[in-house]
Parts: structure tokens; C-alpha cells; sequence
């Protein structure tokens, strides 16, 4: 179905460069953790956006925002988002990309004056990072009926500050029931966040899926003793083991195909010079674009952390943090992204999604795809992270016309 819907670039990017204003950091990156000062105002300002477009806005009880577009008739609504929260060294574009995306989609079909057959809605969900909440992709876990939002209130970050309370303290603890909004179809625009796009030449990604990811968190507890005066032998020493940890999660990845691994949370207790740590707390970031292999190196670091606790004299247990599956997406909605592509003469290529999304969460409930558009550097998290001005509007056209076939159809 070829339309001559165009979205308004200059307005997208004006959009996109308003909120990156909202937690801006001196290195030219953003810094809106979820549920803290900043994601409030980033909220209240795409709130204020919604509202001027004149469409049906809903905060849920787990502070997704929801823009609805009413459609000619009743029944399962199509969805764009993605989410304005970001890590501690976000940049400007990672989820900004994919709400604005969806709100010009809308504008555009506004300024056009059409009305699809279906509801069309954006959602900003909260909480995708997990970068201050776990697990990670939590508001789109939530809508999608995978954590219930009991559970998801009582998560806290690592201050022991609670979810709940923090969407009260915010004032996005809404009225309505996540998932409230029944799911046609999914779309959701991204940056890639890696190097293939950019390395092969640009053009737009079609997103076969996603891969699967193991979060854990160890704890680990030694003896805590003098650094001056214990000799090597006799130190119970939790952040070695954790540098050993670290390490045979790395060497891991040289053996297990596509296995990735990452330890960003390593905090000693009590943290001084001269004292052996008692206790490390840290995490691991286990990913592979297949279930098989992620479950093969969980439990290879697992069984390294049993011979260590007995051999070193350290405890060690484990918490899950996150754990998702390795998710395809819709073929019939994979096809039509190419197609959308096909429409604008733009290059696009299939490829799979390195990062976690909102999206990964929606497919348990309907049909769902991906655009992606190239990153510069294949930089993400990152405040240097950075697409061009041609790439955006180029990705938010192919959402605009896969969603307005999946509106129609
Ligand atoms: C989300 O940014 C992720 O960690 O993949
Ligand atoms: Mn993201
Ligand atoms: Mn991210």
C-alpha cells in the first residue's frame, strides 16, 4: 500500500534535539535515569507533546505513557515506542529515536488529515535501560504480562530507593492497567547501537530478532583483613575472585560462538585502601543470539564460581537480574519494513538485534518488527553516540509507512 505520507524531518529533529536538552551532559549526552528528576521532565515534556497533538493520553500503573490516535473503527490498536530513559552515559538518540519516531508518525498522519482503520498508539515505557531498575525492557515486561506490577514496584535500585515509590514521588503511577491498550502489531524504531549498518556500506536494518540475555548478580564474601599486615596466604580476598570471575567470563567468549559477556558493576565493601575487601557485589551480562550456547556459558561460570568458593574459602550466590529468551520476530512484518524501505528506494538489510528492546517484550503479545538506522562509530551508551539527520527521517518515513500498512490492512 503506497502512500504519499511523508514525515515533517525538520520538526522530528527539532523534536529529538528539545528532549536532549532535558538531562543534558557536559560531554553532549544525556543523562535521565529512570524515575529521576530528569526522566520526570523528559516525561512531562513528551506528555506535553501528546497532548498538543490532540491525542488520548494514558499513564499506566507502571508510568508508561501511551498516546492514542483513533482510529475509523474499534479493536486492537497498532503500536509504536520505545523509551526516553537512558544509561548513566546515555546519548541523545538510544529510545528517543523510537517515541519520537512513533509521536511524528502521528503528527504526520494529523497534518494529512487521514484517520487509519485501526487505533494507533505511541508508548514510552519505563524503565528499558535497567540501568537504575531491573530487569531491564521492565515497563514493556509489565504491559506485556511477564512481571506483574506488584513485583515490578517493589524492585529497587541500588540506594534501596523502591520503583513504586519513585513513580509516586514522579507522578506517573497512573490510573490504567498496563496492557490495557490490546496489540495489532509492534513497530519500534532504533539505532542500530553497533558497527555492521555503518561497516557494510549504510542503509536501514530490517530486525530479525533479538538475541538472548542472562543478567546475574554475584555477591561475593570473603574475610575482611589488613592490606599491610595479612600475607597472601592467609586473605580471603572477594575482588580477587571477582577479577577471576570477570576473566573466565572474557576467555568464555573466545570458545562459545556469538557468546558476549560484560562485568559493569564491580563495588567492593567497605571500599578503602587498605582493607581486603569483605564483600564484592557484581554483575554479568551474558548474551548470544541463541538460548543453547547463553545456557552452556551460564553454567560454565557458575561451575567456575563453585570450584573458587571451595578452593579460595569465598561465598558466592547468585541473583537473576534479568533473563529473557532469544526472540525472532514476525516474518510478515519483517517484509513489510523491506517494503516501506523498497518505497522510499532506500537500501535495508536483515539483521539481528545486539541490544534488548521494548520490542523484544511486545512480540509475546503481537506481530512485531524493527527498523534500524546505522550508527556512527557503532557508538551507543555512549555520549558521542550519533546517526544522521538523513538517517532518521529516512528510518522514521519506513516506520510511518509499515505502521500505516499494519493500521489499513
Ligand atoms: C538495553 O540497552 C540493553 O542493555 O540491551
Ligand atoms: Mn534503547
Ligand atoms: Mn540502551
Amino acid at each position: 500500500m503506497s502512500t504519499n505520507l511523508r514525515i515533517d524531518g525538520e520538526r522530528l529533529l527539532s523534536r529529538l534535539a528539545a528532549l536532549s536538552r532535558i538531562g543534558a551532559t557536559p560531554e553532549g549526552g544525556c543523562r535521565r535515569l529512570a524515575l529521576t528528576d530528569e526522566d520526570k521532565q523528559g516525561r512531562d515534556w513528551l506528555v506535553g507533546e501528546l497532548k498538543a497533538l490532540g491525542l488520548d493520553v494514558r499513564v499506566d500503573a507502571i508510568g508508561n505513557i501511551v498516546g492514542i490516535l483513533k482510529g475509523q473503527e474499534d479493536g486492537p490498536a497498532v503500536i509504536m515506542g520505545s523509551h526516553i530513559d537512558t544509561v548513566g552515559t546515555g546519548g541523545r538518540f538510544d529510545g528517543a529515536l523510537g517515541v519520537i519516531g512513533g509521536v511524528e508518525v502521528l503528527a504526520a498522519l494529523r497534518d494529512a488529515g487521514v484517520t487509519p482503520k485501526r487505533d494507533m498508539a505511541v508508548i514510552a515505557f519505563t524503565n528499558e535501560e535497567g540501568a537504575r531498575f531491573h530487569p531491564d525492557m521492565l515497563g514493556s515486561y509489565v504491559w506485556a504480562g511477564g512481571m506483574s506490577v506488584e513485583a515490578a514496584h517493589a524492585e529497587k535500585d541500588s540506594d534501596g530507593a523502591g520503583l513504586g515509590s519513585e513513580l509516586k514521588r514522579i507522578g506517573y503511577h497512573g490510573a490504567e492497567q498496563p496492557g490495557f491498550l490490546p496489540a495489532h502489531a509492534y513497530l519500534e524504531l532504533h539505532i542500530e547501537q553497533g558497527p555492521v549498518l555503518e561497516s557494510e556500506g549504510g542503509g536501514l536494518g530490517a530486525v530479525t530478532g533479538i538475541q538472548a540475555i542472562c543478567w546475574l548478580e554475584l555477591t561475593l564474601t570473603g574475610r575482611p583483613s589488613h592490606a599491610g599486615t595479612t600475607p597472601m596466604r592467609y586473605r580471603k580476598d572477594p575482588g580477587l575472585a571477582a577479577a577471576r570471575i570477570n576473566i573466565f567470563a572474557n576467555e568464555l567468549t573466545k570458545t562459545i560462538p556469538g557468546q558476549l559477556a560484560n562485568s559493569g558493576v564491580i563495588r567492593t565493601w567497605p571500599g578503602n585502601v587498605n582493607v581486603v575487601p569483605e564483600t564484592v557485589v557484581m554483575t554479568l551480562d551474558l548474551r548470544n543470539p541463541l538460548d543453547a550456547p547463553l545456557a552452556e556459558a551460564e553454567a560454565a561460570v557458575r561451575k567456575f564460581c563453585a570450584e573458587l568458593s571451595a578452593r579460595d574459602d569465598i561465598s558466592i550466590s547468585f541473583r537473576d537480574l534479568a533473563r529473557f529468551p532469544a526472540t525472532p520476530f514476525a516474518e510478515e512484518l519483517i517484509a513489510s519494513v523491506e517494503a516501506s524501505a523498497a518505497e522510499f528506494g532506500l537500501p535495508i538489510r536483515r539483521m539481528i538485534s545486539g541490544a534488548g528492546h521494548d520490542a523484544q517484550m511486545m512480540s509475546r503479545l503481537c506481530p512485531t518488527a524493527m527498523v534500524f538506522i546505522p550508527s556512527i562509530g557503532g557508538l551507543s551508551h555512549n555520549p558521542a553516540e550519533l546517526s544522521s539527520d538523513d538517517d532518521m527521517v529516512a528510518g522514521a518515513n519506513v516506520l510511518l509507512s509499515a505502521a500505516w500498512r499494519a493500521a489499513n490492512a
